[in-house]
């Protein structure tokens, strides 16, 4: 058994990677700072979630009180490190700056300076496909430069790879950053596609879509995500950077029609020019994490919506009687 902390335990990602280390029998230190950005009841039913398992401690503390953090390190001898708190989103980014160098800046470096005292066996970080910007070619690999951030969400994402590179070079630190390609699934985040639009949707409000519906995104099944971060934690790297994504870009129009489709509702659309941070397109290059982790994903984009819409009716007590 060992003993992982996981930040951002109260997130999408963090609780579903803090559940798979629990059912498996491993310890988990969860740490997360509940902040407002989306809905803080989701955050605390995903907690609610974990308590019933006895080896999950959870401490509502803010990564950069790296004093806090390091005592309950010590406390619960942690031996292995999942960083994936932090501010997310691209649009955002563009509204509250400071919040992205607060959490991606500061906060990342507080939790490499832990990971420099406490020598974890093995460090994995959460990057993100956005670091690749608007490139020409397709798919992304991960050695492609990634020298033109089109956000400043993906500029600070870029940001901790380079600082984490940094502590491996100085400090003989193991680390894989992986970039994680528009994760979805059950209990998932609010302010992303999915939930929105499965939201408006329902709901008969309108779904807007930026560059005319013609965006693309790779996205990639919360249970094949895991799968990979699951995968990283127990293998021990140098120092790698792996896409985990799906290979499978979907077009936003048809994203939209799949829903409609679960729902077996129309949507009511409004076409909307790119919008200033976007990326047109994103799919992932998955021959490194093939090889060196072994991950295929598995779930198709209807599979995994179906689950989605599913799960999004429950949480929401929208479930018509004897159908739940
Ligand atoms: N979901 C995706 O599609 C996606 C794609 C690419 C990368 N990522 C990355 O994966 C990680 C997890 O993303 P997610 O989708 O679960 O997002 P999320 O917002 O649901 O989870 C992040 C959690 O971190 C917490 N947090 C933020 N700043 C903190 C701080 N300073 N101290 C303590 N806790 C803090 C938040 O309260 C939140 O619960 C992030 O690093 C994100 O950048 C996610």
């Amino acid at each position: 058994m060992h003993t992982y902390l996981v930040t951002g335990a109260a997130g999408f990602i963090g609780y579903h990677v803090s559940q798979a280390l629990l059912k498996r029998g491993d310890a988990v230190v969860g740490v997360d700072n509940l902040n407002a950005y989306y809905d803080v009841a989701l955050k605390r039913a995903r907690l609610q979630q974990l308590e019933p398992y006895q080896n999950f401690k959870f401490y509502a503390v803010d990564i950069n009180n790296h004093a806090e953090l390091l005592n309950r390190c010590r406390t619960h001898q942690v031996d292995h490190v999942c960083h994936l708190a932090a501010q997310a989103g691209v649009r955002y980014s563009l509204e509250n700056p400071m919040a992205y160098s607060q959490s991606n800046l500061s906060g990342f470096l507080s939790v490499l300076e832990l990971v420099r005292v406490i020598r974890p066996v093995n460090f994995v970080f959460a990057s993100s496909s956005s670091v690749y910007g608007n490139p020409s070619k397709l798919p992304f690999n991960e050695a492609d430069p990634v020298h033109e951030p089109a956000s400043l969400y993906a500029a600070t994402k870029r940001a901790g790879e380079l600082m984490a590179f940094t502590y491996h070079q100085l400090y003989g630190i193991h680390v894989t950053g992986l970039r994680l390609f528009t994760v979805y699934g059950a209990w998932g985040r609010p302010d992303m596609a999915p939930y929105k639009f499965t939201q408006n949707i329902y709901r008969g409000e309108t779904v807007e879509l930026f560059n005319f519906g013609n965006m693309k995104r790779d996205f990639t099944y919360i249970d094949d995500v895991m799968g990979g971060i699951l995968a990283s934690l127990d293998k021990v790297l140098e120092f790698e950077i792996i896409n985990l994504g799906n290979h499978s870009p979907i077009a936003l129009r048809d994203f939209v029609a799949c829903i409609e489709q679960l729902l077996g509702r129309k949507a009511d659309i409004r076409q909307l020019p790119m919008q200033p941070g976007d990326v047109c397109e994103t799919c992932a290059d998955l021959d490194k994490a093939r090889r060196l982790l072994g991950y295929q994903p598995k779930i198709d984009i209807k599979t995994g919506m179906a689950h989605f819409v599913e799960w999004y009716l429950d949480y929401n007590g929208l479930l018509k009687p004897g159908l739940g």
